[in-house]
């Protein structure tokens, strides 16, 4: 092994590309993606994610690359490519296959292959190292070494980034676990903890955003019930809350490629070993049910005082899968689009944020460009609170929607404020 890693980053997303432009202020480092859009936009100095901004991009010595001989001759190599779901929720790890392919063809003796991929446990040994095996015709834990080290930033968040957050890492072996810890500790000012073995930090990963989603699912199972009873989840929780141990976690809807997909990894883990896993199962379908829930309730809410009302113009605002960043992928918002337009509303969205070329390629959806309209809306849903939306004035609200119409307020943004009596307010 080198004591001077030069290294690659695979896959140059949320994940790859921040980690790429962090290393390359302590090594040299070659950032790949079988996205040439992507590897262009990013050479012109523009992320999309909106992760690294255009001087930090322009300034960094990262060499960026959709060619795959430029990765031959390093001797780290780090994977960052997308884990999904398919559509019955089962793992989808083509595209770590695919770069295990790619790099399995390049790599050298003495080289170490680092997973940042969320995974279950064993996928990194028992799928990957194989396929780096079969393609370089070396072999696994004498000629080449495995290594898996968790990514655990947040999109859009500014203050946990991957330089400043503690660092989970694991080798096939104490050589690699120190060489690991060496390069990830370079960029984070040493912290850095060192799991027991490669399944170990493969499953610590995994169990974080478990761990998340069935909290959230617990959150969003007590808004239904005190629904139900007229009371505010949002009040009870801020009660609640000044309780030393009481967990923080507010209701919403799960998208995102992470904490609402993550858990069918372990799921599909657990079942291949005959373990029905119940709770986390059951954290997901609360999680997947609630765009149903959001919806019914706004729409019942909205007939209650417009009981004539048959084709409603329901603004919605926020379209992406979080507040404050570009990220559309898996957004539940389009299931409430769905759900409304099921239930006869005519929608409009708005969304700042995101960006409407991706919105019309992936979801059909035209995304309006400002919040001018002609005609006031029947409902309005505030579903995705960024900024913008969280400083709209009352009467900037009250504009959009029609006398008797219906102010929805999904993330209980707008809850301490008075609205003029002539409209109705809901919120979980
Ligand atoms: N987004 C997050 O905040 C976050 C946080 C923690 C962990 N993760 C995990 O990190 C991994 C990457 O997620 P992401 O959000 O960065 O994904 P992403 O979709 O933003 O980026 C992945 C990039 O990999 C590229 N790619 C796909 N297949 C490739 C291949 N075979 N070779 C080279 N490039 C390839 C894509 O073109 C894309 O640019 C996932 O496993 C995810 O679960 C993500």
């Amino acid at each position: 092994m080198s004591e001077n890693p030069s290294i690659t980053i695979i896959g140059l997303g949320y994940v790859g590309l921040p980690l790429a432009v962090h290393l390359a202020k302590y090594f040299k480092v070659t950032g790949f993606d079988i996205n040439g859009d992507r590897v262009t936009e990013l050479l012109n100095g523009y992320d999309k994610t909106g992760e690294i901004s255009s001087p930090e991009l322009r300034n960094s010595t990262l060499h960026l690359t959709s060619n795959v001989d430029d990765l031959i001759g390093h001797n780290v190599h780090i994977i960052t490519v997308p884990t999904p779901v398919d559509k019955n929720n089962t793992p989808d790890l083509t595209p770590v296959r695919k770069a295990s392919e790619t790099i399995g063809k390049i790599i050298q003796p003495g080289n170490i292959v680092v997973y940042e991929s969320t995974v279950y446990p064993g996928v990194t040994e028992d799928i990957c190292g194989p396929l780096l095996e079969k393609y370089s015709k070396l072999k696994c834990g004498k000629d080449f070494f495995l290594g898996y080290s968790p990514e655990r930033i947040n999109p859009g968040d500014r203050e946990h980034t991957v330089d400043a957050i503690t660092k989970v890492v694991a080798g096939q072996n104490l050589a690699v676990s120190e060489m690991l810890a060496n390069i990830y500790g370079a960029m984070n000012g040493g912290k850095i903890f060192v799991a027991k073995n490669i399944k170990t930090a493969e499953a610590a990963k995994v169990i974080e955003n478990a761990q998340r989603d069935i909290n959230i699912a617990f959150v969003n199972e007590i808004a239904i019930i005190f629904q139900k009873l007229g009371i505010s989840v949002y009040d009870v929780l801020e009660a609640a809350g000044t309780k030393w141990n009481f967990l923080n976690f507010q209701p919403g809807l799960v998208g995102g490629h992470c904490i609402g997909v993550d858990p069918y990894y372990l799921a599909h883990c657990a079942t291949s070993f005959g373990h029905d896993p119940k709770v986390i199962l059951s954290g997901r379908s609360t999680n997947e049910s609630m765009s149903n829930a959001v919806s019914t309730a706004i729409h019942q809410t909205l007939k209650a005082k417009n009981p004539d009302i048959s084709k409603p113009r329901t603004l919605i605002l926020g379209l992406t899968f979080k507040e404050d960043v570009p990220d559309l992928r898996n957004t539940k918002v389009t299931d409430i689009i769905s759900e409304l337009e099921s239930l006869g509303h005519i929608v409009d969205v708005h969304d700042p944020m995101a960006d409407p070329e991706e919105a019309e390629e992936f979801f059909q959806i035209n995304l309006k460009h400002s919040l001018e309209t002609d005609e006031a809306y029947d409902c309005i849903i505030g579903a995705v609170p960024h900024e913008g939306y969280l400083n709209l004035t009352n009467i900037s609200i009250e504009q959009l929607v029609k006398p008797s119409g219906l102010i929805a307020d999904m993330k209980g943004m707008w809850r301490k404020r008075e609205f003029d009596e002539r409209y109705s307010y809901w919120c979980l």
